[in-house]
This record gives C-alpha cells, structure tokens and sequence, in this order.
C-alpha cells in the first residue's frame, strides 16, 4: 500500500529536465538553453538551470527557470549559466557526487551544452545511471558526428572581420601578417577562415608541413609573381604566431608582423546561422526526451536536425580535412 502511495505520487511530479554549459563558450549556448527551456516547459516539464557546467552539478549550483528567466539571451554571446572546466568532476567521487545532486534534485534529464569533454562528461554520467542529451557547442566544430557544433560560424565571422583588417594594413605597408586563430588540436577554424580571407599560407595541426617548401617557398613565389602582401593563418595548435613571424622575416627578408586573435573569437553576438540552428537543436533535444530517446546527442547533417546514440557519437573519427585543404591549395595561389 505504502509502495503504491509512493509510485502514485512519483507519476504526479512533473518530470524535471536540467541544462548546464560546458567547457569552453560559444556563440548560440544561449540560444539553446532558451529554446530547450522554452519547449520543455510548453511540454509540461520543470526546467533547471545548473550554473558553472558540471563544477557547479557536484556543487548543487542549481536555479529554477522558466520562459521568461531565458529572455533576452537569445542575441548575447557567451553562456548565462556560465560555464566551468572541472577537475573534481573528472574524478569518480566528483561524479558520485553530481550523480547524487541529480537524485537531490529529482532531475530526470540532463542537457548539456558543449564540445567533445562535455560530451563525454554526460557519457560518463549516463553510464552511472543519469539520462543525458547532448548539444553540440565549440567554436572548434571537432565533433565528428556533427556537420555543425554551436559557435562556430559566428567566431569564423569574427575572425574573417579581423583579417580583412589585417590585410589592409599588411597591403598598405607591403607585410606578411601571421595570424593565430583558435584549434589547438583541430584546423576546422584555420581552414574555414584560411579559404573565407583568401590566405596565402594555410596551417593547421591534423597536417605536418616543411617551413621550406610549404611557406618560404610559396611566399617567394607569390612574391615573384607580384604579390606584395601575405596573410599566414596558422591554428593555435602548430605553434605560435610570433615565433613564426620572426622566422619568416629572418628566412624571406619579407617584413613579417604576427596578431593572435585569442578569446575574441569566442565571444561576440551570435550570427543568424548559430542563432537559427541552436534553436533548431534546443527543440530537437526536448523531442528526443519526449520521445524517450535518451543519452543521445543532437547533431546537424545535411541542414537538419537529428538525433543519435552518445556512444556511438562519441566513437565517430573526425571529419577529413584533406579535400578542403587541396582545394584552399588551389585557389590562394
Ligand atoms: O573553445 C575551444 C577552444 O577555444 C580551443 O580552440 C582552445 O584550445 C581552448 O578552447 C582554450 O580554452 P580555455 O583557455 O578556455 O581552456
């Protein structure tokens, strides 16, 4: 009888889906957690909001939200749940910990928002027992599984800006500039923004280059051909943009100055494409847990929405870079 009163009562509390960003920000977070939030609660379910990632789900950092807590967030960069790496969660008695927050709090799923760490934080947390969704969110795009990661377009946006500026100023005064952008293990960013500015020199960390053949020698040829600036952009990963610069001055005599764009390229009002897809994934992800597909993750092919397996996500290689690398090849000549 008692049993019974207890499962009564369990079938009337209304299932409770939690949000959380993770890792490093990205433009259109915002937009997720709103439309996830948004559709949640128009389906009948309590939202919470887990502040600081999974730092802050050990912590029981954990707030109430509801439609209008997501207003006017869905323009703004960055993440209003804020965002954390943790350590302590990366241990098993942090992840006992959070798993037990879970239990405090009577959260029946859990959406996190972010790249492939928190990817596999909510896989981890899956295999302990939580139900998760993920949403894709780096501005590096590495997730094999996904054609599109949350982020990305908008910081390809904000970097392309800055090169465009950098050329005037390295065409006015006949420079190389060097430029670093974001990926420290993954070119996504170099290659996309490397094509979209028309750069010379191209570098990124899935492919090894020779500085003699791969960039002192395009760049002398370009200069014997009548090019009188350069642009080099090289992902965070292959090195760093000063010492580069130095070595291409000392090596090609061509005077060389170096810009690292940094946490620039994380920041910055999401662009209409980030703003649009994140919606579109915030939506998708409430659907699955309608659905009762769970521990899955979101992901974008083809120009739509999709959900699959964490798993079997997880275990997708990265997508090549090979063709597109050829092709930039081609063109920046
Ligand atoms: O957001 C992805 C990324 O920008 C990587 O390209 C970079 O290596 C890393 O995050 C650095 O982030 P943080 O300094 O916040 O750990």
């Amino acid at each position: 009888m008692e049993e019974e009163l207890l499962s009564n009562k369990e079938l009337k509390r209304k299932k409770t889906i939690a949000i959380l960003t993770s890792g490093g920000d990205a433009p259109g977070m915002n937009g997720a957690i709103r439309a996830v939030t948004r559709t949640a609660i128009s389906a009948g379910y309590n939202v919470l909001g887990v502040r600081r990632g999974y730092h802050g789900l050990w912590r029981g950092d954990i707030i109430d939200l509801d439609s209008r807590s997501v207003s006017d967030i869905l323009h703004r960069g960055g993440t209003f749940l804020m965002t954390a790496r943790s350590d302590t969660f990366a241990t098993e008695e942090g992840l006992d910990k959070a798993v037990g927050m879970t239990e405090i709090f009577n959260i029946d799923v859990l959406v996190a928002i972010g790249g492939d760490g928190t990817a596999r934080g909510a896989k981890s947390l899956a295999d302990k027992g939580v139900p998760v969704i993920v949403i894709p969110a780096t501005i590096d795009n590495d997730i094999g599984a996904t054609e599109y990661s949350l982020g990305f377009d908008t910081a390809l946006n904000t970097a392309i800006q800055a090169i465009d500026k950098l050329r005037d100023t390295a065409s006015s005064h006949e420079r190389c500039s060097v430029v670093e952008v974001m990926g420290r293990k993954s070119g996504y960013i170099a290659l996309g923004v490397g094509v979209a500015s028309g750069a010379e020199v191209l570098l990124v960390p899935e492919e090894d280059f020779d500085f003699d053949d791969d960039i002192m020698l395009t760049l002398i040829t370009d200069r014997n051909a009548g090019k009188r600036h350069y642009i080099v952009v090289m992902a965070e990963g292959v090195g760093n943009a000063s010492d580069m610069a130095k070595l291409i001055e000392e090596r090609t005599g061509i005077e060389t100055r170096s810009t690292q764009l940094g946490y620039l390229q994380r920041g910055g009002a999401p662009s209409f494409r980030d703003r649009w897809i994140s919606s579109l994934m915030g939506v998708r992800a409430v659907q699955a847990i309608i659905d009762g597909r769970l521990n899955r993750m979101i992901i974008h092919k083809n120009g739509d929405c999709n959900d699959m397996d964490l798993a079997e996500a997880l275990a997708t290689g990265k997508r090549s870079l090979e063709d597109s690398l050829e092709m930039a090849d081609t063109i920046t000549i």
